[in-house]
Order: structure tokens, then sequence, then C-alpha cells
């Protein structure tokens, strides 16, 4: 009997890339899968239950059972291991044979990668996924890099497999070299941003208007059929009214206040610093996930540093109308800065980035998906070099719109001493976007003062030094 040779290997059978195999076996495609833990292996064997899909633990077997020109997927954890499976699969591979890194690999490793084995004509593209468990099996938006003929290659099953919006596939070729993966990190340093702001929401509702568990689920539940309609909000509506298995209490009530991350967050605020471009919602995303994690010291502060004791007497109504606002306006600038950061990311590594199709892609499949992708890709379909979206009529007059929102929650919170920073951190953005002035002279002339490091003047060309009265 002739052995089965199969269209693709799948290396890494963990939840995502089991999903992802079954996605692309419903589609037509024959997947052999690996994973050095039998017991991977068996599970996948059990679940497909079909001769599409094989699974094995033996790389020898692996190897042997793929087409020619190889294509190999690997959805591994990121950093060292992702190395290792390279280093182990590439005595066996030849000139064409494709590797595709899918996981949440720094960019900077992908750039290493693509040059290490560009030495031995094996392809490499890093293709960023996003949608979780379920995005692998139903559908993922998924974000390619590398070279465009190499994705032309595997351009037909990305997009039989990946989401759908109006029948748009949530995929498409974004840039050479580690694009993808950069364009996958930002959409996690939105992810943080988000999470960060709708956390404070929930802070605010729960501590100033009282609200409780079910009403918190209405809010938002409200809030996702408005232009807040996202797959965030929507999950979030649901988690208020989750119940614990071991106690009769709210799952949420439950968990402790103290948040993890695996770094792609800090990854998207570190290379925005290192760029210049401002991301402070992002940026304090990151800290605030650092600074729950200080339960200790935050639980001993608390016994004497208390805050003011106001609490909210007005109309609830019309502070959930506020805040409704006030979370609009703030996820307006988190896209604003992540979309900000790709433009000036693509032109210093050269990705060529399009932004109307990054959110195109978005709007399906991934955690970040949102209605308002769909007004984001319009705005950058028209204006395609737009730097920052609050340059564009459109969402600079949605800002306007909502900013009176922002500022009446930004003010109910300091009074009660409820920490909105990432709120804060956005209004402070906004107000700083549009001064046409700003006191940076003050910290030119303290620079020149203390450093003679001289400053440019308003009036006239050339730089200047002061001769400053400098204490002794
Ligand atoms: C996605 C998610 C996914 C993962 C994050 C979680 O797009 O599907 O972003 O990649 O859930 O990496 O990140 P943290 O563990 O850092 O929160």
């Amino acid at each position: 009997m002739k052995e089965q040779k199969f269209d693709y290997g799948m290396i890494g059978l963990g939840t995502m890339g089991r999903n992802l195999v079954y996605n692309m076996s419903d589609h037509g495609y024959t997947v052999i899968g690996f994973d050095k833990n039998n017991s991977q292996v068996e599970t996948l064997k059990k679940e497909a239950g079909n001769d599409k899909v094989s699974a094995t633990s033996n790389l020898d077997e692996f190897l042997k059972a793929l087409k020619t020109p190889k294509v190999i997927i690997m959805l591994v954890p990121a950093g060292k291991i992702v190395d290792e499976v390279i280093n182990e699969l590439k005595p066996f591979l030849s000139e064409d044979d494709l590797l595709m890194d899918c996981g949440n690999s720094h960019f900077t490793d992908t750039n290493k990668r693509n040059e290490q084995l560009e030495e031995s004509a094996i392809h490499f593209m890093g293709v960023g996924i996003s949608g979780g468990e379920l995005g692998a099996r139903h559908g993922p938006s998924i974000m390619p890099g590398g070279p465009k003929k190499v994705y032309e290659r595997v351009a037909k099953m990305l997009e039989a497999v990946s989401a759908k919006v109006n029948k748009e596939p949530c995929v498409t070729w974004l840039g050479p070299g580690s694009a993808g993966h950069y364009v996958k990190m930002v959409h996690n340093g939105i992810e943080y941003g988000l999470m960060q702001l709708i956390s404070e929401v929930y802070h605010l509702l729960k501590q100033c208007a009282g609200m409780n568990n079910d009403e918190l689920h209405t809010v938002f539940s409200k809030w996702n059929e408005g232009e807040l309609q996202s797959y965030l909000i929507e999950i979030t509506a649901d988690i208020f009214t989750q119940k614990d298995e071991l106690t009769d209490s709210r799952i949420i009530d439950k968990i402790l206040d103290s948040a993890k991350q695996n770094g792609t967050g800090t990854w998207t605020s570190e290379d925005a610093m290192s760029l210049q471009v401002p991301i402070p919602v992002i940026d304090i995303a990151v800290s605030m996930r650092d600074l729950s994690a200080y339960k200790k010291e935050r639980q001993a502060v608390q016994k004497n540093m208390q805050g003011p004791e106001t609490k909210f007497t007005g109309d609830k109504k019309e502070l959930v109308k506020w805040v409704e606002q006030a979370l609009y306006f703030s996820i307006i600038t988190v896209y604003a800065q992540g979309m900000a950061l790709l433009q000036s990311a693509s032109e210093k590594y050269n990705y060529g980035l399009k932004l109307e199709n990054i959110a195109a892609i978005w709007r399906g499949g991934c955690i970040i998906r949102a209605s308002l992708l769909e007004e984001i890709r319009t705005a950058f379909s028209q204006q395609p070099d737009l730097s920052n979206l609050l340059l564009s009529d459109a969402f600079s007059k949605k800002l306007m719109q909502s900013q009176i929102g922002i500022r009446k929650a930004v003010q109910t919170a300091v009074e009660s001493g409820v920490p909105v920073p990432a709120m804060m951190g956005a209004l402070a953005y906004f107000d700083s976007y549009r001064s046409g002035w700003l006191p940076a002279n003050l910290i030119q002339a303290q620079r020149d003062d203390f450093g003679a490091h001289t400053y440019e003047r308003n009036d006239r060309e050339g730089i200047f030094h002061t001769h400053w009265n400098q204490k002794k």
C-alpha cells in the first residue's frame, strides 16, 4: 500500500496547535502533527478520528510523511524552544522547504532566524496568530510576514482557515521579514491597553457606583450593542455572571488581583520607547500589571494610607453614560497609539505595512476585534500615510464628542480615590496632542542650564546656549 503523504506538518500539539490542525483538516488539508510529548500525540489522534490527520512523536517518521517541498508549522512557546526546534529540524530540511513560526516570537528573534535559515535556502515565515483556542479552531486572525512569493504558497490554506468578515478572510501578507510578528506584538500591546481600560471601568463602577456583578453584566452587555461592540467587552459582560465551581460566589470575586503576562505588551512598550513613539496608555497597562503583582506591599500600605472618603452621590445612570464615553474615548487612543507605532516601525524596519489591511484583518478572529476597526480601516484607506488616527476628521470628531464623558469619569475617580491611570493617560495624551504649545521649553532651559545642552528658539533658526545665572 502506498504510504500517505501529508500537505502540512504541525510541530507542537498543545491546545493551539491541535485546534489549528482540526481547522486545517476541516478545509480539506492533510496534516501530520509532531510532539515530543506522547500524550499530546494520542489526544490528537483520538480527537481527530479521521485519516486526514495523524500524529507522531518520532521526528523521522514525521519528516518522511510530508510532501515535498515540506511546509512545517511551529506552534511552540516563544523563546529558546523555537531555536531548539529549528536546530533539530535544520539538518533534515532542504532548499525550498518552508518553516512557519506561528508563535508569539519577538520580532528580533525572527530576524535572526531568518538570517540563519537564509544561508541554507530554507524559507522562513514569522506568522502571528490571534484568537486563542476557539480562534485556532474556528478561524483566527492571521498576521503573516516573510517573502511575498513564499507567502503565496500558503495563502490559500491560510485564507481558508482564517476568520471571515463579510466573506473577507482575516489574513493578508503584511510585509517582509519579521513584519508579521511585529504586527502581532503591537496587537498584543493594544490588547493590554484595552484590558487595563476595561478593568479600570469595572473598578470605577463597582466602587463609585456600587454596582454588583449582575448590574455590571447588564451594563457591559448593553455597551456591547453600541459603538463599544467588541470581543473584549462581550467576554467581560459574561465573566460577571460566571459561577465559581468551588463556592457559591461568582468566580470574578475569587480570582486573585495579581495580573500575569507573557511579555508581548512589554516588548511593545520597549520598542515604542526605542523608536520614540509615545504609546502611554499601553505603557501604563504594562506598569499596572506589574503593580498589581505587588499584592503584599499594597495590602500593607492600605492599612495606613487612606484616600478620600468621598462616595459618588450623583445620578448613577449619568455616571454610566460618562464612563461609556470615557471608555470609547480611551479605546480610540489605544488603537491610535498602536497604529502610530506600526506606521513608524514600518518606515524604520522597511516593512511597507499597509495599515488599512491590518485594521481589516483585525476585524475578525482576534482578541482586539471591534466594530471600531471598520472605521479605522476606512480612515487608513482614505489616508494611507496618516501618522496618527487623531489627525483624521472622523476620529477627531469622535474624541471631541466624548471628551466631556472622560473628563467627568476621571474627575469622579480622582475624587473617590479610584485609580484610573490608563484613562487618565488617554485623556492626557489627547490634551497634549491637541496642544500647539507644551511646556517643553522649560525642559530645554533646564537642560541648557545644568548641562549646556543648547536649545532652539521659536523666533529664529539656529542652535543657542545661554550663560545662566548659576548658583554656586
Ligand atoms: C491572542 C493573544 C494570545 C495570548 C497572549 C496573552 O492574540 O490570541 O494575544 O497571543 O493570549 O499572549 O498574553 P499575556 O499572557 O502576556 O497576557
